[in-house]
Order: structure tokens, then C-alpha cells, then sequence
């Protein structure tokens, strides 16, 4: 997609002024946030200098800020030192050491609560076990576990002790966990024998024991928490129980102190080509920015109860889950399992019975469990409910409608946040108590964000309206800090433009008469299913690699739900299948693909053709897949196609 040709379809005229009776509270109101744009805009580096300073605790203060000699390879705050874990835990043990910091709720409806004494307490234990089976600082370890408290515990542990940890979501396969295992030389798996989700157990156990067995070298050992107690194999020598490993380890497990640029941890995301990306986070500007946005975004306080849903095997997970509550020193609330078991419920209930303040989704949950309709939220008391939250793509007007009225009852802020895994925490964003929201825009950057919408050559686009590339012109200390093991690939993909000057998000997006940023899609080939990245060359890649299969090509469409289906056009070695349908084939791939990369990326619909639609120098036009898969006509010129009655196949029509 051009950003010269991103036609607006969406205009959206209301608009809703923050609630007075949250202004009157907020920690951030109309005053101090013009003070904080002034002082970005005058100063800078000196305004994140200051809020790193009086954010964040530091074990040797820095005197450097922002380094930007190696663009666009940048540092922040590099002469200092710190330990993320004793942001996140020991300094709160003055004055919160009984306070919640986790109440965790299980599928089942068992509840466990660990106060900041106690989660010190298992993670000084759990990183005392690590270093007992060799683990230092700058190891790899990657976890691999359900949503439960072990998984924050084993996270904030190698933060203690300097080793970066790499976590892989849950429904991610044993194939994906190996490779991206394989990419960061982990030395170590942290997994459990199962979860609980959506009434089943999640063969967690299972999956890392298939990876391993294809061939993962650097891999000594295997930690196993016991969650599901159901009978796994464990291998001698290899696999050690959680509970064992920590049997002999006492709770004094003094922090390491690191460079404020030390890696905190790699997450893998999707790029436009087939090789996961691992997105490498650096310890202190990730910290400030996970801080920063708990505060100011989600105006976190002492008495609040933040549920962010997210598994900590997305970004979202690691910033509003595992890091960014406690750095604030809050109350997370976790929950391991589906939000409809035993039924669309669920969530409702847990914001009733934990008195829950602050709710924080993706719009795939939100219109999932807006379809189920308005019994469920209403059987449910919601009037602990201050402030919402939306992230991972943009949200339609009617669910952002539904989330106001029936969850928010008029009068809980929504704030939709506009981010990535790249960026570490929120960038553009509503602040519950200064600004005014328009269903389905993110509204305007953060203090100290430096958004913009331009065109081809970097010029901002001051027409408002029109659409363009989303970009970020200067650097700001939360951002990623290179792709692992791959300086070359960070800087193409994120500064290919604009003289290599500007942050390139890889979306596009318009900004109003206002200045309000509105989302407007990927400007590359990346589907964004259930708010989640998914390149369209990982599922290809998949697809070519089953023996039946001689090409595939993806694309997404929109879907009431998940925000993109995924629509595949495959051409099999054998004959094509009559009508270019066939359920047998569509499921052994669907199941496939679930195989090789999880069950997100299975295809919704496969469609079998002789060949794809290809220009004469052998380039697949993804436009015509795309209008076929969304249902529209096809206008755009096709003689540059090389063999055009293979447009009938790909239409289904014969
Ligand atoms: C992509 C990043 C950030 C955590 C979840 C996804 C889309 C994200 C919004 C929003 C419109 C959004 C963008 C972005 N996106 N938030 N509020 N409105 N689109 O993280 O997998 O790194 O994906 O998600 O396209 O680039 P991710």
C-alpha cells in the first residue's frame, strides 16, 4: 500500500470530554500536562532526564543523556546503573511490603494473592535457583509458561540477576518456540506441565519437549513449574521441577546491578519477512517508559486494581503486567485462563469480585464479548470500574460505544492506546483527565513523543485528513534498541526513509482538524489478527513447507471479530480440487499451520487455484488476492498480469 493512495472512509464526529469528577482527581490534569509539552519541546533531553531521575531508582546516578553518535543506533541515560527488579520490588518494601501486588485467579477459580514482601521473597529465591544451574547476567533464558504468577516471578528473577529473558507465548508452537529459542542461544527453558484455557490443558510440557528434540544446542536445562499436575515425562539430568529447584534457595538474593543499556529482554514479533524478529528492550529507558505511561496513562494509584489482559507473551503483557504496575507500585490483577469459561461472564465477574479499577483490552476481546450481549455485563457489578483501555488495533466506533456505555456506564475515560512491540510502552494516547476522546482515534501523542503523519519525503502532511506514514522524528528512551543479532535488519526496517532521520512504524495514519491521530492499517504485508502482528510470509512459509503444497499466498480480510482474517490462495502439486474447494486439504493445512506456528495464525479460508496472479517479472499481485478475499470488485489494471484467467479460479467462480 501507498501512503499516497490511503483514502480516509471513516469520519467520526463525536466527542467525549474527560468526566469532571475524574479531572478533579487526576494525576495529570490540563495544567501539568501544557507544562510537560513545554518543557519536552524546550528542553528535550532535559525533560527525560528528569523523569528518569525522579521515576526511577538508581544504583549509580547517570550524567549522559540521550547518545544519538551511532544513529540510529541511540542510548539513554548509558553511564548509569540500575536493577529493574529492585525498581519493581525491594524499594516499594518500606512502605507497601503488605500490599497486593499480583492477585492472580486461575481457571478454575482458585485465587492466590502475593503481597511485594512475598513476591520479593520468591523471586529472590527463584534467582537464586537460576544462578544455582549456572545462569549469569546476559544469558538467555526464555519462558515459555501459562498466565500465572510464576511466569512474572521467573521474569523479574533474570531481571535480578541480569539475564535477558525471551518470553514466547503460550499458543505459540513447538516449532516457533524452537526457532526463536535457536535465534537467542537460550541456555534455558522456563515452562510448566500445563495451563489451564478455555476448559482444556495447554500441553505446555509437551510442545517445549518437541522443540528441544528438534535440535536446540544451547539448551541445558529445563525448569518445569508444576501448575496442571497431570503426568509429564521429565528428563533425567535436563528437566528440573520448580519446586525443587528452589527447595534449598533462601529469599536474599542481593540485585545485580546493570548499565542502564544492558538488555532486559528480546520479544520475537512478526515482520513482513518470513524470520521473527527479536525485538531486544533495553533496561532502564524501557523501565521509565513502562513507568511513566502506568502513571500518567492509566493514572495509576495506590488504592487502584489494574487488570490488563494481556498474556505476557505480547508486549502489552510485559509493560501493563509484569513490569510497569509494579515499577508504580501497584495492584496487578492476573487471570490464566479464556474470558468465556464458564461463560461471556467471566471477566464481568472478576471486575465484580475483585473490585477491579482499571480494565485494560484489545478490541478482539471487547467485540467478541460485546456479540454475546449486554446480559452478561450487566448481571455483574461494575461500579468499581474507574477508567478503560484499548490497544493492538484500531477499535470501531460501535464497540468503543458499546465499551463507553455498557462496561463504562458514561462515565470511565476510555483511553486507546496507539503503540508497539518496538516501542516498549504507550505513544500516542488519551490522558484520562485532560483530553477528549473520539471513538476510534488514539488521539495525540504523549509529552515527549515526537509523532507525526508525512509524506514520501518526510514532509508533515498538514492537510487534515489525509493520510500518510506514522512516524516518530526523534528518539525517546523506550524504544527498542536493535533487532538480536541483527543491527543491519533494525536499521532497514525501522529507518529505511527521511535520510535514515525518523522512527518508522510501518503503519499509516491521518491526523484531523484536531491534530488526532487515527490508525489507518500496516503499510506492509503484516495481518493484524486478534490484535496481534502476523507476517503474511510467516503463514506462506508455513503453507509451502507441507508436502502437498506448491505455493501460497496470504492476505488479510476484515473480520467482525479478529480484526483481519486470514485468506489463503494455494496452489497444490496435485490436481486443483473442483470449484477450488476442499474441505479434507483446508483442514490438514489449517491444522498445520496451527502446528508450525500456533493456532492465531490457521488460516479462515484457503482457496486452491492452478497458479497465482503474478506480473510477467513473477511478482504476485497482492491487490487483486486482497479485493478477491474482501469481496470487491477488482478495478485496478490487470494487464500487466501474466496469466489473467486465473482470476476466475482465485474468485471461486469456476
Ligand atoms: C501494531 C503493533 C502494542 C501492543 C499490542 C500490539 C496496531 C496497536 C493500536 C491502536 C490502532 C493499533 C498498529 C501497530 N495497533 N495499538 N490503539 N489503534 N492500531 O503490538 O504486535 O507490536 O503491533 O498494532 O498497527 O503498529 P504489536
Amino acid at each position: 500500500m501507498s501512503a499516497h493512495n490511503i483514502d480516509s472512509v471513516l469520519i467520526e464526529n463525536r466527542k467525549f470530554k474527560p468526566n469532571p469528577n475524574f479531572v478533579a482527581r487526576a494525576r495529570i490534569r490540563k495544567q501539568e500536562f501544557d507544562a510537560l509539552h513545554k518543557m519536552a519541546a524546550e528542553d528535550y533531553t532535559g525533560f527525560w532526564a528528569k523523569q528518569a531521575r525522579e521515576l526511577l531508582s538508581w544504583h549509580r546516578p547517570f550524567k549522559q543523556v540521550l547518545d544519538d553518535s551511532r544513529a540510529p543506533h541511540f542510548t539513554w541515560f548509558a553511564d548509569g546503573s540500575l536493577n529493574v527488579s529492585y525498581n519493581c520490588l525491594d524499594r516499594h518494601l518500606g512502605s507497601r511490603a503488605n500490599k497486593n501486588a499480583i492477585i492472580f485467579e486461575g481457571e478454575k477459580g482458585d485465587v492466590r494473592t502475593l503481597t511485594y514482601q512475598q513476591l520479593t521473597d520468591e523471586v529472590s529465591r527463584f534467582a537464586n535457583a537460576l544462578k544455582a544451574q549456572g545462569i549469569r547476567s546476559g544469558d538467555r533464558v526464555v519462558i515459555y509458561m501459562p498466565m500465572i504468577p510464576e511466569a512474572v516471578i521467573a521474569m523479574q528473577a533474570c531481571a535480578r540477576i541480569g539475564a535477558i529473558h525471551s518470553v514466547v507465548f503460550g499458543g505459540f508452537s513447538s516449532e516457533s518456540l524452537r526457532d526463536r529459542i535457536n535465534d537467542a542461544g537460550a541456555r534455558m527453558v522456563i515452562t510448566a506441565d500445563g495451563g489451564n484455557r478455555g476448559g482444556k490443558i495447554v500441553e505446555l510440557k509437551a510442545a517445549t519437549d518437541k522443540a528441544l528434540a528438534g535440535g536446540c544446542p544451547s539448551i541445558d536445562k529445563v525448569i518445569v513449574c508444576q501448575r496442571t499436575k497431570h503426568n509429564i515425562p521429565m528428563k533425567a539430568g535436563r528437566d528440573i521441577w520448580w519446586h525443587d529447584a528452589i527447595a534449598k534457595q533462601n529469599t536474599d538474593c542481593p540485585p545485580v546491578w546493570v548499565d542502564a543499556e544492558h538488555p532486559l529482554f528480546l520479544l520475537y514479533t512478526s515482520g513482513s519477512t518470513g524470520k521473527p524478529k527479536g525485538i531486544q528492550h533495553s533496561s532502564a529507558g524501557y523501565l521509565l517508559g513502562a513507568i511513566l505511561t502506568n502513571l500518567w496513562v492509566f493514572d495509576l494509584r495506590e488504592s487502584d486494581i489494574f487488570w490488563c489482559t494481556a498474556d505476557v507473551g505480547w508486549i502489552t503483557g510485559h509493560t501493563y503486567v509484569a513490569y510497569g504496575p509494579l515499577a508504580a507500585g501497584g495492584t496487578l490483577m492476573m487471570y490464566e485462563g479464556a474470558p468465556t469459561i464458564p461463560d461471556a461472564g467471566r471477566f464481568w465477574k472478576m471486575v465484580q469480585e475483585h473490585k477491579v479499577s482499571i480494565f485494560y483490552t484489545a478490541p478482539t476481546a471487547i467485540r467478541a464479548l460485546m456479540k454475546l450481549g449486554d446480559s452478561f455485563p450487566n448481571k455483574y457489578d461494575l461500579s468499581s470500574l474507574r477508567l478503560l483501555g484499548t490497544v493492538g488495533e484500531p477499535i470501531n466506533p460501535e464497540a468503543w460505544m458499546w465499551y463507553h456505555t455498557v462496561i463504562g456506564k458514561e462515565h470511565c475515560p476510555i483511553v486507546d492506546t496507539w503503540w508497539q512491540t518496538e516501542t516498549g510502552s504507550n505513544m500516542i494516547t488519551p490522558l484520562p483527565g485532560v483530553t477528549a476522546t473520539k471513538p476510534g482515534s488514539c488521539t495525540i501523542p504523549l509529552p515527549g513523543i515526537a509523532a507525526d503523519v508525512v509524506d514520501e519525503d518526510g514532509n508533515s502532511i498538514t492537510t487534515p485528513n489525509q493520510g500518510g506514514y506514522l512516524v516518530i522524528k526523534k528518539p525517546f528512551p523506550s524504544q527498542l534498541r536493535t533487532i538480536w543479532g541483527d543491527d543491519a535488519r533494525y536499521a532497514s526496517t525501522y529507518y529505511p526513509k527521511f535520510g535514515g532521520k525518523y522512527y518508522l512504524a510501518g503503519d499509516s495514519a491521518r491526523k484531523d482538524e484536531d491534530g488526532y491521530f487515527w490508525i489507518m492499517g500496516r503499510i506492509d504485508d503484516v495481518l493484524n489478527v486478534s490484535g496481534h502482528r502476523l507476517g503474511t510470509m510467516e503463514v506462506e512459509s508455513a503453507l509451502v513447507a507441507h508436502p502437498k503444497v506448491a505455493e501460497a499466498a496470504v492476505v488479510g480480510r476484515p473480520d467482525d471479530i479478529k480484526g483481519e482474517a486470514i485468506f489463503a490462495y494455494v496452489v497444490l502439486r496435485g490436481a486443483r480440487p473442483a470449484g477450488g474447494v476442499d474441505a479434507a486439504i483446508t483442514k490438514e493445512l489449517r491444522d498445520w499451520v496451527g502446528e508450525q506456528i500456533g493456532a492465531i495464525a490457521k488460516p479462515d479460508d484457503i482457496r486452491f487455484a492452478d497458479n497465482l496472479p503474478k506480473t510477467r517479472s513473477g511478482k504476485i499481485m497482492r491487490r487483486l488476492l486482497r479485493n478477491i478475499a474482501r469481496g470487491e470488485d477488482i478495478t485496478s489494471d490487470t494487464s500487466t498480469l501474466e496469466n489473467p484467467d486465473i482470476l476466475l479460479q482465485l474468485q471461486g467462480k469456476v
